[in-house]
């Protein structure tokens, strides 16, 4: 007899194609939450929806994660990712090079007992699983300069947050913004999902996603969280985030354009 897991959440998934992009770049976002929830609708796991939906909008050169990433000063294109479970697993990876779908490599280090590796590191290890180099384009724009992100709900409760970055323009090479470090540009646990996106430094600085997570347990909505985090930003500093939580449809915010979308 086949086993069958009982449905005790309901799916959900909120995507972002990154703090100042404008509308224009909202099909690959819409595309990206069509193919996690086609996968969450047919019992597909959270893991698999938020990968799916960052893969499409790492391949879409507008935006800037994957083939569009930033070109750093040095002519050179370094991605960082990360996947974050509310399970309590973590992966990242930054600055590889020669890696169209960089969030492929993170997501392999869920079950590893290395957290982030970067650079050389991470593009060896990217081979030793079978992820072949290629070459990414990269993008010299200045504007819409940041970040990708999925938040992702299945039927068993898991909830994923999968990001992914070519980080900005004209950064210097092995430079690392907030995307892979763990509770700034990102944070899942039971009670909350959520990534960031924005000027890499200014989040990390303020530990934006782990602090947001936390008002939930005060008894704050994803509203209040969404807008409190929002909140700590001066109006120059351009951010945004994505949140998912246990029940209900996930939301995105920003200070600037952001395209969002999200299923439930
Ligand atoms: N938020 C992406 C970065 O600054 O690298």
């Amino acid at each position: 007899m086949m086993d069958t897991v009982e449905a005790i959440s309901m799916p959900a998934i909120v995507c972002h194609g990154g703090a100042g992009h404008s509308a224009k770049d909202q099909p690959g976002v819409d595309a990206a939450v069509e193919a996690g929830w086609e996968i969450l609708q047919s019992g597909g796991t959270a893991l698999d929806a938020a990968l799916a939906a960052v893969v499409i909008m790492e391949d879409d050169p507008a935006l800037n994660a994957g083939t569009g990433g930033r070109i750093r000063a040095d002519g050179s294109v370094q991605l960082d990712a990360a996947v974050m479970t509310s399970n309590g697993q973590f992966g990242a990876i930054s600055c590889i090079q020669q890696t169209k779908n960089p969030i492929l490599v993170a997501a392999k280090l869920l079950d590893d007992n290395v957290n982030i590796i970067s650079g050389r590191g991470a593009r060896e290890f990217a081979d030793n699983i079978g992820i072949a180099r290629e070459k990414v384009e990269g993008s010299l724009k200045l504007t819409g300069n940041d970040t990708v992100g999925a938040v992702a709900r299945d039927e068993t409760g898991l909830m994923v947050v999968a990001s992914s970055t070519g980080g900005c323009t004209g950064m210097p090479a092995g430079r690392i913004g907030d995307v892979p470090l763990i509770g700034a540009g990102l944070w899942c646990d039971e009670r909350i999902g959520i990534a960031a996106t924005g000027i890499g430094e200014q989040i990390t600085l303020k530990m934006s996603s782990v602090r947001m997570a936390d008002r939930i347990e005060e008894g704050y909505d994803i509203e209040n969280v969404l807008n409190w985090g929002i909140n700590q930003y001066p109006p120059d500093v351009e951010v945004g985030f994505i949140a998912l939580t246990t029940e209900g449809e996930g939301l995105g915010l920003a200070n600037t354009k952001m395209p969002w979308s999200s299923k439930v």
